[in-house]
């Protein structure tokens, strides 16, 4: 990951905050209830002071590896369908040409943590940003503004070790090894891991989906791919770009699925090869994109010791996994 020299007002507030050790070489430090990788702290910290939300923003909100490249995509894809949509233009799609974490920029990574106030007047409106941060410490302006917020969370098993599997690449890459799995799964289920508790994060925006239903839409990633059609449409609706009758009757919802499958987007040359700023490649976003892969990591019993910290956490907040 990224190891840029964090700013001294961020080391001195680094130092007064609790810390504990990572799943990689950095730290993790304790924010306002969550644990934020120490390289990061910096973006986290100006997106919080200078983001500046707008009533048309769209924002997909996450946990590190709960399947936001494909909603990117999706949103992208989605939003600009006027654009593309004859088989000329089609082919020049930039999601063909360019990686969805460039399309779609993570506000505390690639904006904030780049620049202290980046410039945002080249984007488009509506402007589409993502962001990993929790919902109590998103930037006032976005929960006090009418930006829509699309929040996209898995099972905490398969995020778990989809998370493993992101953070031993990254180890290997720096050459660092590789920490255990029981080790990291101790970590997890005591809420250490980036932006975690992942509890306490889905459950932020699950009771904010149910207080403010047309500021928070709420979606899992197993219910995506059960019926992919059917939550694309609810999407559309929520974003304010519903499909008409003739783009349900012509293919359109299917047609945008097939651009963003998994299968698809994992073999364009832009998501095979090249690395994405922070230095994680651009195939790692990639892994196998399936839902239930944790028992080919776990045992039932590591299974269990997450299942039971899901469901005391979830315990009378109406969220099922
Ligand atoms: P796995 O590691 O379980 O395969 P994020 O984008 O939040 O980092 O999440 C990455 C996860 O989403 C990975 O899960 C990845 O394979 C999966 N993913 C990426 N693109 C996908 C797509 N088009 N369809 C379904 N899953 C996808």
């Amino acid at each position: 990951m990224q190891s840029s020299q964090p700013s001294q007002a961020c080391t001195n507030l680094i130092s007064s905050l609790p810390s504990d050790k990572g799943w990689d070489n950095f730290s993790l430090i304790l924010y306002q209830g969550f644990w934020f990788p120490s390289w990061l702290f910096d973006g986290v910290l100006a997106c919080q002071k200078h983001f500046q939300a707008h009533n048309y923003d769209i924002i997909l909100v996450t946990s590190p590896k709960s399947g936001t490249t494909w909603l990117k995509v999706i949103l992208f894809a989605l939003l600009n369908r006027a654009k593309y949509s004859d088989p000329h233009s089609e082919r020049c799609h930039p999601l063909l040409t360019r990686n969805p974490h460039d399309l779609v920029p993570y506000l505390e990574f690639q904006l904030y943590l780049q620049q202290e106030d980046p410039d945002h007047a080249t984007f488009a409106s509506p402007r589409l940003l993502a962001t990993h941060l929790p919902y109590s410490s998103l930037p006032q302006s976005m929960r006090d503004s009418k930006c829509k917020l699309v929040h996209l969370c898995k099972n905490p098993k398969d995020n778990f070790i989809s998370l493993w599997h992101f953070t031993k690449k990254m180890m290997l890459k720096e050459n660092s090894g590789q920490t255990p799995l029981p080790e990291c799964l101790d970590k997890f289920c005591q809420g250490l891991s980036m932006y975690g508790p992942y509890w306490d994060h889905v459950l932020g925006y699950h009771k904010m989906s149910l207080e403010m239903p047309e500021k928070v839409f709420f979606m899992k990633y197993e219910e995506m791919k059960e019926d992919p059609c059917v939550h694309v449409r609810r999407l559309a609706d929520f974003v304010g770009c519903p499909f008409s009758e003739e783009e349900l009757r012509g293919g359109t919802v299917e047609g945008i699925l097939r651009m963003c499958s998994f299968d698809n987007l994992s073999t364009l040359e832009v998501n095979k090869s090249g690395s994405h700023w922070t230095g994680a490649e651009n195939k790692s976003f990639f892994r196998r994109g399936e839902v239930g892969d944790w028992v080919n990591y776990m045992s039932a019993e590591m299974g269990e010791r997450i299942d039971s910290v899901t469901e005391e956490k979830l315990h009378g907040s109406g969220l099922k996994f």
